[in-house]
């Protein structure tokens, strides 16, 4: 039998999989607006994972109809005045029914349907087990921050590796690992990218936890480990490394791994710049400097700045750049870094130092890159 679906649907649901082996729990349908063109978006439930595409409108009813015959039993469609069942019996019947609609339904823009990348609703399993997504795939209010920063820095690394099809990427001071866990969801499971991630953190008990989590769901390439930045041991082709908000000088030790091991990719979120901070003193800053809100301040512009001009030295093409609003967190600063040329330019190395010795103070990355070797 063919069906004609009402042309108006605005959302819809697919439920009861016909066969207990499908692939698919459930499958979600939303009317979209793509830069002015009307599709239905269909989100596809696996136990893990959603799958998204987007049917035009000319294709829909063959595309309903399939979905039908082959994998549901019952489908709800909703337009702004009616809900429509159909339901195929287990003699496959097909039953209907049609009733006014309680509330009016909307057809939203594209951005407001999809704001991130890891959207609401969609699951990623171990963020349940950390606490950030209910089992409806909800995010936890009091998760929603990290949530919403952990999506712009995937948008910040999408954005980068286009035609990428192999990454090994080490993300330093991962501590509860959700952006660990979504990097590897995302890059694996939706952009198909064969990817190795290795977290790192000094804290014992987070790194078995993660481990457990990721041997859980059987992210074989998703490993973490107990150690100090500073001293981790050399890994080879490294393409990539993360760092979201670890804390002071853990930064520099990270930035300083990249540069000696030439990682291709640096995606850093600074956190507690106190180095300098604690070391300005110089009476050229005196307007500064007598107000600790300022001074903190200066001093983390100064560590980032030195941190950017240094790995523009080192051959990076680096930018700064704002990665969440200011109210999710004041540490929103993005230094996203990648490697084009391996000629140092020394015009930056004097500018840096220049800069050191008239405010006087000595910063971590800077003495790792030159003073163990100079001395
Ligand atoms: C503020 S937390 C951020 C954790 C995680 N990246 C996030 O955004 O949720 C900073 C983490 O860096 C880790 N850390 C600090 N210094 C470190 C070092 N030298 N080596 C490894 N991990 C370090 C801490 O243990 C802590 O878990």
């Amino acid at each position: 039998m063919t069906i004609s679906f009402p042309k108006d649907i605005i959302k819809g649901i697919f439920s009861i999989p016909k066969e207990k082996d499908s692939p698919y729990a459930k499958a979600k349908l939303q009317r979209i607006i793509i830069q002015g063109e009307e599709v239905i978006q269909i989100s596809k439930y696996t136990q893990q994972q959603v799958f998204h595409e987007n049917i035009s409108l000319d294709k829909l009813d063959d595309y309903l109809n399939n979905m039908l015959d082959n994998h549901f039993r019952s489908l709800e469609l909703h337009t702004k005045e009616y809900l429509y069942a159909y339901k195929i019996s287990s003699k496959g019947k097909l039953l209907t029914n049609k009733k006014q609609q309680k509330h009016e339904f909307v057809v939203l823009e594209h951005n407001k349907v999809k704001k991130y990348l890891i959207e609401e609703g969609m699951i990623v399993p171990p963020l349940m087990d950390l606490g950030i997504m209910t089992a409806d795939g909800k995010i936890v209010k009091a998760k929603f921050d990290k949530f919403k920063q952990i999506n712009r820095f995937l948008e910040m690394i999408e954005d980068s590796i286009a035609n990428e099809t192999k990454l090994k990427i080490i993300d330093f001071g991962c501590g509860k690992s959700y952006l660990t866990f979504v990097l590897y969801y995302y890059l694996t499971s939706i952009k198909k990218i064969d990817c190795q991630i290795i977290g790192l953190d000094l804290k014992t008990e987070v790194i078995q936890h993660c481990n457990k989590i990721a041997e859980k769901y059987r992210y074989d390439k998703l490993k973490f480990m107990q150690g100090d930045i500073a001293q981790f041991r050399k890994e080879k082709n490294v393409d990539m490394i993360v760092t979201l908000h670890a804390c002071d000088t853990a930064t520099d030790y990270a930035l300083y791994y990249a540069i000696q091991m030439e990682c291709r990719y640096i995606f850093s979120v600074p956190c507690c710049q106190h180095e300098i901070n604690f070391q300005l003193k110089n009476k050229n800053i005196a307007p500064i400097s007598k107000y600790g809100i300022l001074k903190e301040r200066f001093a983390a512009i100064l560590t980032d700045s030195i941190r950017a001009n240094i790995l523009e030295y080192f051959g990076y093409k680096t930018q700064v750049l704002e990665f969440v609003d200011w109210e999710s967190t004041p540490k929103n600063v993005l230094i996203r870094a990648k490697l084009e040329s391996k000629k140092p330019s020394s015009v930056l190395k004097e500018e840096v130092e220049a800069w050191m010795k008239q405010l006087g103070f000595e910063q971590t990355l800077y003495s790792l890159c030159f003073k163990t070797k100079e001395s």
